[in-house]
């Protein structure tokens, strides 16, 4: 499973893109309002510190202003993936900037047809929104679980884009399930890592190698 981070924070995409632990990076426009920055600058800027694919999101709703504002983004650097909204105008650009050969991500996907009608205009990235489904008590999981069904019964090339992550179960379940890629924010990519057994254990291990009272080297 490839790991995407769902953030428009420099500091927290170098330290996580250092550690070897991410993919590429997601983007919208609430992100761009959390971190405060001028929208191409901070894309540029996390274009140059990770190789993979950086999602920026188009603004417009309709399909020549989604289009000259995707010429806009996709001018930052060469590994921008052009994040478009699912409506038939972004469908429609999605067809014609992947026929361009530019990556796509068709955003805000809460149902297993609007996924099918995705792959179908040919998309990189489907994001299904597992968090906002849950909020409205749906289960966001099986929104993924059936769209792997589909893409597999139909050979579809299109991704899997686990997104609204909430939790580190979250990222469990659509592994399981077999999502490409999870879009985590960096809290929750960390927190990856914890298991109270492995704190005990470590702490146990440092209070025995202190009694010994050696030193490695
Ligand atoms: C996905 O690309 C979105 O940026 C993101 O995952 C949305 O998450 P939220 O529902 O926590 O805002």
């Amino acid at each position: 499973m490839k790991f995407f981070v769902d953030t428009a924070d420099v500091k927290d995409i170098r330290e996580l893109n250092d550690m070897g632990l991410i993919d590429g990076v997601t983007t919208n426009p609430s992100l761009i309002l959390k971190a405060g920055r001028d929208i191409k600058e901070v894309t540029k800027e996390i274009c140059d510190i990770v190789s993979g694919p950086v999602s920026a999101e188009v603004t417009a709703v309709d399909y020549a202003e989604i289009m000259r504002e995707a010429a806009v983004l996709a001018k930052i650097a060469d590994n921008i993936c052009i994040k478009l909204p699912l409506t038939l105008d972004g469908l429609k650009a999605c067809k014609a900037l992947t026929s361009d050969g530019h990556k796509t991500n068709v955003t805000l996907c809460f149902s297993a047809t609007q996924a099918l009608l995705a792959a179908k205009a040919g998309a990189t990235f489907i994001s299904p929104f597992i968090g906002r489904l849950d909020d409205m008590g749906f289960d966001g999981m099986e929104l993924i679980a059936e769209i792997r069904t589909i893409y597999d019964n139909y050979d579809f090339d299109t991704e899997i884009l686990a997104a609204s992550i909430r939790t580190v179960d979250h990222v469990k379940r659509a592994a399981l399930i077999g999502a490409d890629v999870a879009t985590v924010p960096p809290a929750t990519l960390k927190a990856l890592v914890k298991h109270p057994l492995t704190d005990k254990g470590l702490e146990q291990f440092l209070a025995d190698w202190a009694k010994t009272g050696q030193k490695i080297g």
